[in-house]
């Protein structure tokens, strides 16, 4: 695989996910945030089943080691095409195809840096002939607020292949709500935001309210990320959006989203599969993982309920800093 032309902070971030250790299956359930990473793929798993449709050819936008693989999979696409600024991960996520998905869909791999390099530029370069039915982007458009030409080229990337009618769909960083929870912080002389688990940082020029662009954090998640993003400014990602034919159709925050789609039985039976939540009684989780607290949940067992299922406080406090969104190609 060619090296990635990236430059600045793109190939900082590109060289950071790389690098992120890929956890083992086995040592995967252990690790403590496992329900947390199975809720996050539960509600890309439900952005998928709700856009995608068998036979359908797809972008997926900044792939990183094809963490959607199984679920390009389940969901019987004819083709997908992913790409990603990071070189060692599209590598990885080539070989986990090959041994596992090659017999189930045709896929192209790429490198290049979605905020700077139109397909024609990526390595290898994209025939832009090919026409997409949708296109993903999950946990990455926060990458490419960093400058509004950046943002404009990331936005030409998810449009100008899509079809009419087709649809851009992922998730990303609900910006109101960090800065929200920040101001609070701020209030009671916090410099950050978090717990045991992740913290948000903004740097000592951090002005309030945030500038379009360039609105800088620092994000870290136990001991897998520590990387800088930007705060995603909708009303503009909308316009430069609808100036690309695509119009926002959904945006919810992840808890809204949740309640929503967990009345269909069928979800909650795919919540079930994957594990997602915690069962938990009154003594407490049925699994002990450190720093992560249930009294919340524990509370609520005792009365009508034996026990519940739910992320820990200090996960949810996580999971809930993000968005799900959908645009249509009209
Ligand atoms: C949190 S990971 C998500 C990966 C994948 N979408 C998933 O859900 O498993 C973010 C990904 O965005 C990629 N990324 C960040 N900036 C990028 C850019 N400018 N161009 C392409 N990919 C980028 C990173 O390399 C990383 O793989």
């Amino acid at each position: 695989m060619a090296a990635s032309s990236a430059v600045g902070h793109a190939s900082r971030v590109g060289q950071h996910y790389s690098q992120v250790k890929q956890v083992g299956l086995d040592k995967r359930d252990e690790a403590r945030i496992i329900k947390m990473r199975n809720f996050n793929n539960f509600i890309k798993s439900l952005l998928i089943n709700m856009y995608t449709n068998q036979g359908d050819t797809v972008f997926d936008m900044a792939s990183g080691k094809g963490g959607d693989l199984n679920k390009w999979s389940s969901r019987r696409v004819r083709h997908v095409t992913f790409a990603d600024v990071a070189s060692e991960s599209v590598q990885q996520s080539r070989e986990r195809y090959e041994e596992r998905h090659k017999s189930k869909f045709s896929a192209s791999f790429h490198v290049g840096d979605l905020t700077r390099a139109v397909p024609q530029r990526w390595e290898p370069s994209l025939d832009t002939s090919i026409k997409f039915d949708v296109v993903s982007c999950q946990f990455a458009l926060h990458y490419c607020f960093e400058s509004q030409k950046q943002c404009k080229t990331f936005v030409k990337n998810a449009a100008q292949n899509l079809k009419r009618g087709g649809y851009f769909f992922g998730t990303t960083i609900w910006s109101e709500e960090v800065v929200r929870r920040f101001r609070e912080a701020k209030a009671h002389g916090y410099s950050k935001f978090g717990n045991d688990i992740f913290s948000v940082k903004f740097p000592a020029h951090y002005q309030d309210p945030p500038s379009i662009f360039n609105a800088v954090y620092n994000y870290q998640l136990e001991e897998q990320v520590n990387i800088e993003e930007f705060l995603v400014y909708f009303p503009v990602l909308e316009d430069i959006c609808r100036q690309n034919g695509l119009k926002l159709i959904m945006k919810k925050s992840f808890g809204d989203f949740f309640k929503q789609q967990i009345k269909d039985e069928d979800n909650r039976k795919l919540l079930e599969r994957m594990g997602s939540l915690e069962t938990v009684t009154e003594d407490g989780p049925q699994t002990k993982r450190p720093k992560l607290t249930y009294k919340h949940a524990e509370a609520r067992c005792g009365f009508d309920h034996d026990q519940v299922g739910t992320l820990s406080k200090q996960e949810w406090e996580c999971a809930s800093l993000y968005v799900v969104f959908a645009f249509k190609k009209e």
